[in-house]
């Protein structure tokens, strides 16, 4: 299979007032078509940096980033981001709010077809009937329904999301979780989730790369496919406790409170 997204031994330190601060350092991520690939490690690290090379909204000091076999070296309209806090705009209605980028990335769609390809999302996150609301009018969790349909609306190849579901209660978040399998299992995207929630990790991506503390570096990798399951029940199988315990182990080291036990 080929790798959508080829993150190629990228080097980034950011220039401030004290000099020059390390933030990534030789980070190497390959995510296949149709995968999705959870990204964790401590505050700070250096994730959402990670987010706006791929978007191609910063440039790395050093290494590449590939996306379908092009260099990235500038913004790319093929990229939906989704965030925390879903930026929505007040004085459009839910319906107009996801038709947005499908005004600003150029397309040949008609209105009509605009808003059938936005109502169509809407339904199958279970916004239907809420096309016509303004964004104050819904909840958080509807707010960031709405968000994520605006984050595919034009079919990006990726959708880049950091930490979209952190700001939610845990029901609310695991209703999420289930809607973005319901998304993907319609029309499949390949995916980069940044996330604090080891168990959102394991419960949406296929694979979970843990980094290390500033400058991150790849530190860990775990197949977290579990026969593609996506029924929430798989979370609490021993095999994903066991995922858990693995992941929370490599935090802890990525943090820096727990000592890597090396053979003598
Ligand atoms: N534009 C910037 N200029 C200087 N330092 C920055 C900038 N953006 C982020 N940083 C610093 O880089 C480090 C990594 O930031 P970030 O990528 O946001 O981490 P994370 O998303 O993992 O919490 C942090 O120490 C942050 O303060
Ligand atoms: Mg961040």
């Amino acid at each position: 299979m080929t790798n959508l997204i080829d993150i190629k031994g990228v080097t980034h330190a950011y220039a401030t007032k004290a000099g020059p601060l390390p933030v990534l350092d030789n980070l190497n991520i390959s995510v296949p078509e149709g995968e999705f690939c959870a990204v964790v490690g401590p505050s700070g690290c250096g994730k959402s940096t990670l987010t706006r090379l791929v978007a191609g909204l910063m440039k790395p000091d050093e290494g590449e980033v590939w996306l379908h076999g092009e260099r990235v070296t500038s913004p790319r309209s093929t990229v939906g981001m989704a965030f925390q806090n879903p930026v929505l705009l007040e004085w459009r209605t839910i319906l107009d709010n996801v038709i947005l980028p499908l005004e600003i990335v150029p397309n040949k769609m008609n209105r009509a077809q605009k808003e059938e390809r936005a109502r169509e999302l809407l339904t199958l996150v279970g916004l239907d009937g809420f096309e016509d609301k303004r964004p104050s009018e819904l909840s958080g969790g509807m707010r960031q329904r709405a968000s994520l349909c605006r984050a595919i609306v034009h079919k990006p190849e990726v959708l880049i999301m950091d930490e979209p579901f952190g700001a939610l209660d845990a029901f609310t978040r695991e209703d999420l979780w289930q809607t973005m399998h319901a998304l993907r299992a319609e029309e499949p995207f390949t995916g980069v989730l940044i996330t604090h929630d080891l168990r959102e990790s394991i419960y949406l991506a296929d694979e979970v790369i843990v980094l290390s503390g500033r400058p991150a570096t790849t530190q860990y990798r775990m197949d977290t496919r579990l026969g593609g399951r996506t029924d929430i029940d798989m979370l609490y199988t021993p095999e994903v406790g066991k995922m858990l315990y693995d992941l929370r182990d490599q935090i802890e080291i990525a943090q820096g409170r727990k000592v890597v036990e090396t053979a003598e």
